[in-house]
Protein backbone atom coordinates (compact mmCIF):
# COMPACT_ATOMS: atom_id res chain seq x y z
CA UNK A 1 0.00 0.00 0.00
CA UNK A 2 3.03 2.20 -0.70
CA UNK A 3 2.11 5.76 -1.30
CA UNK A 4 -1.54 5.08 -0.64
CA UNK A 5 -3.04 6.75 2.35
CA UNK A 6 -4.24 4.25 4.87
CA UNK A 7 -5.53 3.97 8.34
CA UNK A 8 -4.86 1.08 10.61
CA UNK A 9 -7.74 -0.90 11.95
CA UNK A 10 -7.52 -3.01 15.05
CA UNK A 11 -8.52 -6.52 14.21
CA UNK A 12 -9.01 -9.14 16.82
CA UNK A 13 -7.95 -12.37 15.14
CA UNK A 14 -10.36 -15.28 15.41
CA UNK A 15 -7.90 -17.02 17.72
CA UNK A 16 -8.38 -14.33 20.30
CA UNK A 17 -11.93 -15.38 20.99
CA UNK A 18 -10.96 -19.02 21.27
CA UNK A 19 -14.01 -20.48 19.65
CA UNK A 20 -13.58 -24.20 19.54
CA UNK A 21 -10.07 -24.08 20.92
CA UNK A 22 -8.79 -25.19 24.23
CA UNK A 23 -6.02 -22.70 24.54
CA UNK A 24 -7.87 -19.53 23.71
CA UNK A 25 -4.53 -17.95 22.83
CA UNK A 26 -5.04 -14.27 22.43
CA UNK A 27 -3.67 -11.78 20.05
CA UNK A 28 -4.59 -8.43 18.66
CA UNK A 29 -3.18 -7.47 15.33
CA UNK A 30 -3.03 -4.21 13.49
CA UNK A 31 -4.05 -4.58 9.87
CA UNK A 32 -4.15 -1.95 7.15
CA UNK A 33 -7.48 -0.73 5.94
CA UNK A 34 -8.24 1.48 2.94
CA UNK A 35 -8.54 5.12 3.74
CA UNK A 36 -12.08 6.28 4.09
CA UNK A 37 -11.41 9.73 5.37
CA UNK A 38 -9.16 8.79 8.29
CA UNK A 39 -6.21 10.77 9.55
CA UNK A 40 -3.35 8.32 9.29
CA UNK A 41 -1.82 6.74 12.36
CA UNK A 42 -3.60 9.20 14.60
CA UNK A 43 -6.69 7.07 14.10
CA UNK A 44 -5.01 3.69 14.29
CA UNK A 45 -7.17 2.60 17.23
CA UNK A 46 -10.33 3.66 15.46
CA UNK A 47 -11.68 0.30 14.38
CA UNK A 48 -15.08 1.44 15.45
CA UNK A 49 -15.94 4.82 14.06
CA UNK A 50 -18.41 7.05 15.75
CA UNK A 51 -21.21 5.28 13.93
CA UNK A 52 -22.62 1.89 14.69
CA UNK A 53 -20.70 -0.49 12.44
CA UNK A 54 -18.44 -2.94 14.25
CA UNK A 55 -16.10 -5.58 12.95
CA UNK A 56 -16.12 -8.64 15.18
CA UNK A 57 -13.26 -11.06 14.79
CA UNK A 58 -11.32 -11.91 11.66
CA UNK A 59 -14.23 -13.82 10.23
CA UNK A 60 -15.14 -10.47 8.80
CA UNK A 61 -18.52 -10.22 10.45
CA UNK A 62 -19.68 -6.64 10.59
CA UNK A 63 -22.19 -5.71 13.21
CA UNK A 64 -24.45 -3.03 11.83
CA UNK A 65 -26.77 -0.96 13.94
CA UNK A 66 -25.43 -2.53 17.07
CA UNK A 67 -27.25 -1.73 20.27
CA UNK A 68 -24.32 0.19 21.66
CA UNK A 69 -25.64 0.87 25.20
CA UNK A 70 -26.47 -2.81 25.68
CA UNK A 71 -23.18 -4.12 24.29
CA UNK A 72 -21.14 -1.60 26.27
CA UNK A 73 -22.98 -2.48 29.45
CA UNK A 74 -22.43 -6.20 28.86
CA UNK A 75 -18.73 -5.80 28.17
CA UNK A 76 -18.19 -3.48 31.14
CA UNK A 77 -19.93 -5.67 33.68
CA UNK A 78 -18.48 -8.91 32.33
CA UNK A 79 -15.00 -7.47 32.40
CA UNK A 80 -15.59 -6.44 36.02
CA UNK A 81 -16.93 -9.90 36.88
CA UNK A 82 -14.01 -11.74 35.32
CA UNK A 83 -11.61 -9.34 36.98
CA UNK A 84 -13.25 -10.01 40.34
CA UNK A 85 -13.22 -13.77 39.72
CA UNK A 86 -9.49 -13.63 39.06
CA UNK A 87 -8.96 -11.81 42.34
CA UNK A 88 -11.08 -14.38 44.21
CA UNK A 89 -8.99 -17.26 42.88
CA UNK A 90 -5.82 -15.30 43.65
CA UNK A 91 -7.02 -14.99 47.25
CA UNK A 92 -7.84 -18.68 47.43
CA UNK A 93 -4.43 -19.62 46.08
CA UNK A 94 -2.71 -17.31 48.56
CA UNK A 95 -4.18 -19.40 51.36
CA UNK A 96 -4.50 -22.86 49.80
CA UNK A 97 -1.67 -22.74 47.27
CA UNK A 98 0.40 -25.26 49.22
CA UNK A 99 -2.39 -27.72 49.89
CA UNK A 100 -3.59 -30.72 47.90
CA UNK A 101 -6.44 -28.75 46.33
CA UNK A 102 -4.23 -26.21 44.58
CA UNK A 103 -4.32 -27.85 41.10
CA UNK A 104 -8.13 -27.72 41.15
CA UNK A 105 -8.15 -24.03 41.99
CA UNK A 106 -5.33 -23.26 39.58
CA UNK A 107 -7.20 -24.89 36.69
CA UNK A 108 -10.28 -22.73 37.32
CA UNK A 109 -8.11 -19.65 37.78
CA UNK A 110 -6.40 -20.28 34.44
CA UNK A 111 -9.78 -20.27 32.71
CA UNK A 112 -10.69 -17.04 34.49
CA UNK A 113 -7.47 -15.50 33.20
CA UNK A 114 -8.53 -16.44 29.70
CA UNK A 115 -12.00 -14.96 30.24
CA UNK A 116 -10.49 -11.71 31.49
CA UNK A 117 -8.10 -11.55 28.57
CA UNK A 118 -10.98 -11.80 26.12
CA UNK A 119 -12.93 -9.02 27.80
CA UNK A 120 -9.81 -6.86 27.94
CA UNK A 121 -9.58 -7.26 24.17
CA UNK A 122 -13.26 -6.52 23.69
CA UNK A 123 -12.97 -3.37 25.79
CA UNK A 124 -10.26 -2.10 23.45
CA UNK A 125 -12.07 -3.18 20.30
CA UNK A 126 -15.39 -1.67 21.38
CA UNK A 127 -13.83 1.26 23.20
CA UNK A 128 -15.64 0.55 26.45
CA UNK A 129 -14.41 2.14 29.64
CA UNK A 130 -14.01 -0.12 32.65
CA UNK A 131 -16.12 0.34 35.74
CA UNK A 132 -14.72 2.91 38.14
CA UNK A 133 -15.11 0.27 40.85
CA UNK A 134 -12.26 -1.89 39.53
CA UNK A 135 -9.86 -0.96 42.37
CA UNK A 136 -12.55 -1.93 44.86
CA UNK A 137 -13.22 -5.27 43.14
CA UNK A 138 -9.48 -5.87 43.20
CA UNK A 139 -9.44 -5.72 46.98
CA UNK A 140 -12.88 -7.16 47.66
CA UNK A 141 -12.31 -10.15 45.38
CA UNK A 142 -9.01 -11.05 46.99
CA UNK A 143 -10.41 -10.64 50.51
CA UNK A 144 -13.45 -12.79 49.67
CA UNK A 145 -11.28 -15.54 48.17
CA UNK A 146 -8.75 -15.53 50.99
CA UNK A 147 -11.25 -15.26 53.84
CA UNK A 148 -13.40 -18.13 52.61
CA UNK A 149 -10.27 -20.20 52.00
CA UNK A 150 -9.34 -19.62 55.64
CA UNK A 151 -12.43 -21.70 56.46
CA UNK A 152 -10.68 -24.54 54.66
CA UNK A 153 -11.00 -26.12 51.25
CA UNK A 154 -14.75 -26.45 51.78
CA UNK A 155 -15.11 -22.72 52.43
CA UNK A 156 -13.21 -21.86 49.25
CA UNK A 157 -15.37 -24.26 47.26
CA UNK A 158 -18.55 -22.83 48.80
CA UNK A 159 -17.41 -19.42 47.62
CA UNK A 160 -16.77 -20.85 44.16
CA UNK A 161 -20.24 -22.42 44.02
CA UNK A 162 -21.92 -19.18 45.10
CA UNK A 163 -19.99 -16.94 42.73
CA UNK A 164 -20.10 -19.23 39.72
CA UNK A 165 -23.83 -19.80 40.09
CA UNK A 166 -24.37 -16.03 40.13
CA UNK A 167 -22.08 -15.47 37.15
CA UNK A 168 -23.61 -18.23 35.05
CA UNK A 169 -27.11 -16.86 35.79
CA UNK A 170 -25.84 -13.45 34.81
CA UNK A 171 -24.44 -14.77 31.51
CA UNK A 172 -27.76 -16.49 30.86
CA UNK A 173 -29.60 -13.20 31.30
CA UNK A 174 -27.28 -11.54 28.79
CA UNK A 175 -27.65 -14.40 26.34
CA UNK A 176 -31.43 -14.09 26.63
CA UNK A 177 -31.26 -10.34 25.99
CA UNK A 178 -29.18 -10.73 22.83
CA UNK A 179 -31.23 -13.68 21.59
CA UNK A 180 -34.37 -11.59 21.91
CA UNK A 181 -32.73 -8.70 20.13
CA UNK A 182 -31.13 -10.46 17.14
CA UNK A 183 -29.51 -13.90 17.42
CA UNK A 184 -27.96 -13.68 13.94
CA UNK A 185 -26.43 -10.27 14.43
CA UNK A 186 -24.89 -11.21 17.75
CA UNK A 187 -24.04 -14.79 16.76
CA UNK A 188 -20.33 -14.65 17.56
CA UNK A 189 -20.82 -12.65 20.70
CA UNK A 190 -23.41 -15.17 21.84
CA UNK A 191 -20.97 -18.02 21.17
CA UNK A 192 -18.46 -16.32 23.43
CA UNK A 193 -20.98 -15.76 26.22
CA UNK A 194 -22.22 -19.36 26.00
CA UNK A 195 -18.70 -20.75 26.12
CA UNK A 196 -17.91 -18.72 29.22
CA UNK A 197 -21.27 -19.56 30.80
CA UNK A 198 -20.52 -23.26 30.33
CA UNK A 199 -17.09 -22.90 31.92
CA UNK A 200 -18.55 -21.06 34.90
CA UNK A 201 -21.02 -23.92 35.32
CA UNK A 202 -18.10 -26.35 35.27
CA UNK A 203 -16.47 -24.35 38.07
CA UNK A 204 -19.72 -24.46 39.99
CA UNK A 205 -19.86 -28.25 39.63
CA UNK A 206 -16.19 -28.55 40.58
CA UNK A 207 -16.97 -26.71 43.81
CA UNK A 208 -19.78 -29.12 44.62
CA UNK A 209 -17.57 -32.09 43.77
CA UNK A 210 -15.01 -30.82 46.26
CA UNK A 211 -17.26 -30.63 49.29
CA UNK A 212 -18.54 -27.08 49.09
CA UNK A 213 -21.69 -28.12 50.93
CA UNK A 214 -19.61 -29.24 53.90
CA UNK A 215 -18.44 -25.68 54.55
CA UNK A 216 -19.52 -24.17 57.85
CA UNK A 217 -22.92 -22.45 57.52
CA UNK A 218 -22.93 -23.28 53.82
CA UNK A 219 -26.38 -21.86 53.04
CA UNK A 220 -25.81 -18.62 54.91
CA UNK A 221 -22.37 -18.20 53.37
CA UNK A 222 -23.66 -18.90 49.88
CA UNK A 223 -26.60 -16.51 50.21
CA UNK A 224 -24.41 -13.74 51.59
CA UNK A 225 -21.91 -14.09 48.77
CA UNK A 226 -24.65 -14.11 46.16
CA UNK A 227 -26.19 -10.93 47.56
CA UNK A 228 -22.75 -9.38 47.20
CA UNK A 229 -22.49 -10.65 43.61
CA UNK A 230 -25.85 -9.13 42.71
CA UNK A 231 -24.81 -5.80 44.17
CA UNK A 232 -21.49 -5.96 42.31
CA UNK A 233 -23.27 -6.68 39.01
CA UNK A 234 -25.80 -3.88 39.59
CA UNK A 235 -23.09 -1.34 40.32
CA UNK A 236 -20.63 -2.43 37.64
CA UNK A 237 -23.28 -2.13 34.94
CA UNK A 238 -23.91 1.46 35.92
CA UNK A 239 -20.73 3.13 37.09
FE1 LIG B 1 -15.06 -16.40 34.28
FE1 LIG C 1 -15.55 -19.16 36.78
Amino acid sequence: MAGAPAVWGLRASCRCFGYGTSTGAASLTLVPRPLTGGRGLVRRWSLQPEGTTYRFCSTGIILDDINKPVIHRIIRVDHAGEYGANRIYAGQMAVLGRTAVWPVIQKMWDQEKDHLKKFNELMVAYRVRPTVLLPFWNLAGFVLGASTALLGKEGAMACTVAVEESISDHYNNQIRTLMEEDPEKYKEFLQLLKKFRDEELEHHDTGLDHDAELAPAYSILKNAIQIGCKAAIFLSERI
